[in-house]
């Protein structure tokens, strides 16, 4: 099933991390004779952080989070920097790879800092300029730039291995994009050359990472992912899109994924976005779509002759809840005031 591209479509709570988290279960348990993909995922919500504290499942599992996700400068491609200055004229770009290549050649590892200093001291216009040292301060202030690039490719990528890309706790949704960006091109381009091993990637929430019609500003990873749509199968690069809002995901993307696992939709202009964005799927099987139970899903597509509809087992692994119950931050925010309270007393 994972030869070709997926897309799970369904509304809000009607089970698609749930599958997917079954989906894992039944990747992760595969025989080793049969040979294991290795399977990264983009968790917006830290919904498969769990994984990782599992007993079953947890030694075949990585979670990593803001505290360990970073990208060096000097680790970007010219052409990944320019990914993430979406705005760039090809006038100003040509100037800003003529002072990389120029910094390249006299250092390998350099800062943005030393960029910024770097185009201070180019021959080109003042306000070119000023307009670059700007948009490389702004990426500097992100948290998300440092020294290091981590994880590396060889922890990101085992066969075996389900990695976690927990991006809850950087706040932006620019951010999110950059890593999603950066880590996806890396993935495609050593893929390509045969650097690492087959693997299954999934974008949850997809289409706030390859959504259809925004200008590029808006969709930094958009491109990366319909490239992998377009032609990752021929290098064993597999794609895992889910959605719950299918009409603002690419058309690029989403008619690339030959196999389409719909839960519930209801929604009236979502139904018809997938009864002509799905093969084989005829009207009478769409009218099926909105009468969904929570678990029941329908597979249409390249991995099926004909609709099928199954009925997601239940997991095995435990599910991670971010956070805590409102109830327990309510006594938690009471017994810290209490704390408080008693400090000051000592403190008078
Ligand atoms: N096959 C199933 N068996 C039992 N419970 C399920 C099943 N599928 C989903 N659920 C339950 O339904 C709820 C919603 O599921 P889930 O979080 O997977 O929805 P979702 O489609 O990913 O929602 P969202 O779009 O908000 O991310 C969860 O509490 C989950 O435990
Ligand atoms: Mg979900």
């Amino acid at each position: 099933m994972f030869q070709k591209h997926i897309a799970i479509l369904a509304i809000s709570g009607s089970g698609k991390s749930y599958l997917t988290s079954v989906l894992f279960e039944e990747l992760l348990d595969r025989m080793e004779e049969l040979g294991k993909p290795a399977i990264i995922v983009i968790d917006p919500h830290a919904e498969y952080v769990g994984f990782a504290k599992d007993k079953r499942y947890g030694q075949s599992v990585k979670v990593f989070d803001k505290k360990n996700i970073s990208i060096a400068a000097s680790a970007l491609s010219t052409y990944q920097l320019m990914e993430f200055i979406p705005q760039i004229s090809p006038a100003q770009s040509r100037e800003l790879y003529g002072i990389i290549e120029n910094l390249r050649s006299k250092k390998r590892q350099y800062g943005f800092k030393e960029l910024v200093t770097a185009i201070e001291t180019s021959e080109i216009k003042r306000v070119t300029k000023d307009v670059l040292i700007s948009w490389i301060m702004g990426l500097e202030s992100k948290d998300l730039f440092s020294n290091y690039t981590r994880p590396s490719m060889a922890e990101l990528v085992k066969p075996g291995q389900l990695s976690v890309l927990d991006v809850s706790d950087f706040v932006s949704m620019k951010e999110k994009q950059m890593i999603v960006t950066y880590f996806a091109r890396q993935l495609f381009n050593q893929r390509r050359d045969g650097k690492i091993a087959p693997f299954i990637f999934v974008v949850e929430e997809a289409h706030n990472f390859c959504p259809e019609g925004t200008r590029k500003e808006g969709a930094l990873s958009r491109r990366i992912i319909e490239t992998i749509a377009r032609e990752g199968r021929k290098f064993h690069a597999s794609l895992v899109l889910i959605s719950q809002r299918p009409i603002q995901l690419s058309t690029t993307a989403l008619s690339q994924c030959n196999t389409h696992i719909i839960l519930r939709v209801t929604n009236p202009y979502d139904l018809d976005h997938i009864g002509k964005s799905s093969e084989g799927l005829n009207s009478d099987v769409v009218k099926t779509i909105p009468g969904l139970r929570v678990g029941e899903a329908l597979i249409v597509g390249e991995a099926v002759n004909h609709p099928v509809l199954v009925r997601v087992r239940g997991r095995k692994s435990q599910k991670s809840e971010k956070g805590i119950p409102f109830e327990e931050a309510l006594l938690k925010y009471k017994a810290k005031t209490k704390e408080k309270e008693k400090d000051m007393e000592a403190f008078m």
